[in-house]
């Protein structure tokens, strides 16, 4: 792998930076499919190569979206973040992500690329308000959400239906008063 690759945005263990069809269809296709990190994330249905294409160019072109590529310092790309449905009004966005290489998970970079993210979304973009949701059972999505300054805001009953059950969706915000304060903790990280 080229770890001299494009760079959008520096983490500390990652880096983000555009989709490039030729490095990255593939692996998105493979991971958006995957049982495992589909139980979290809206996608139920099977998608073929050309589906995800398509979905991601439209991603790319939304002026509303902002679509990232995650990858460690070594150039390897693990999983996707982004903003989207961005109100330029009311300065809010949403926040979506996922680290597909389950072995991956659990080790710092979700934190690190969200982190890495937000203070982009804050401090390049000026939005003012970020919220992302999670299914009550992804505990793991709400401690690093919560890692990264969010709040619970409430959850709607009932919201989801996951493995035969209807779960709620918590509903978690961060307004950049709070990143800023966890930005600064976590900068003094090694
Ligand atoms: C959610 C996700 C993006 C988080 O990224 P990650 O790299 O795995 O998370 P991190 O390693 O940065 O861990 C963040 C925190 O989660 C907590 N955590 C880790 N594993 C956990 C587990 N199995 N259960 C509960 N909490 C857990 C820890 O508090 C950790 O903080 P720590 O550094 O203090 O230990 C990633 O796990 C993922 O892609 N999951 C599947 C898809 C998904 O859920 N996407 C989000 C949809 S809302």
């Amino acid at each position: 792998m080229n770890a001299k690759g494009v760079i959008f945005l520096s983490g500390k263990k990652v880096n983000l930076r555009p989709y490039d069809r030729e490095k990255d269809l593939v692996n998105c296709q493979r991971w958006i499919n995957n049982p495992e990190i589909r139980v979290y994330i809206e996608n139920v249905f099977p998608i073929t190569l050309q589906q995800e294409e398509e979905a991601i160019q439209r991603l790319s072109s939304d002026p509303k979206t902002v679509f990232l590529i995650i990858e460690t310092k070594r150039g390897i790309p693990i999983g996707v973040m982004g903003l989207h449905k961005i109100d330029w009004i009311s300065r809010t966005a949403l926040t979506g992500a996922f680290i597909g290489e389950k072995e991956l998970q659990g080790v710092g970079y979700g934190t690190d690329a969200k982190m890495t993210l937000l203070n982009y979304a804050f401090n390049a973009l000026n939005l003012r308000k970020i919220n992302s949701g999670a299914i009550a059972f992804n505990r793991r999505s709400v401690a690093y959400n919560l890692k990264c300054g969010y709040h619970i805001e409430g959850r709607k009953k009932r919201q989801v239906f996951r493995s035969g059950k209807y779960w709620d969706l918590i509903l978690l915000a961060v307004f950049k008063k709070d990143f800023l304060k966890a930005w600064k903790e976590y900068q003094k990280q090694p």
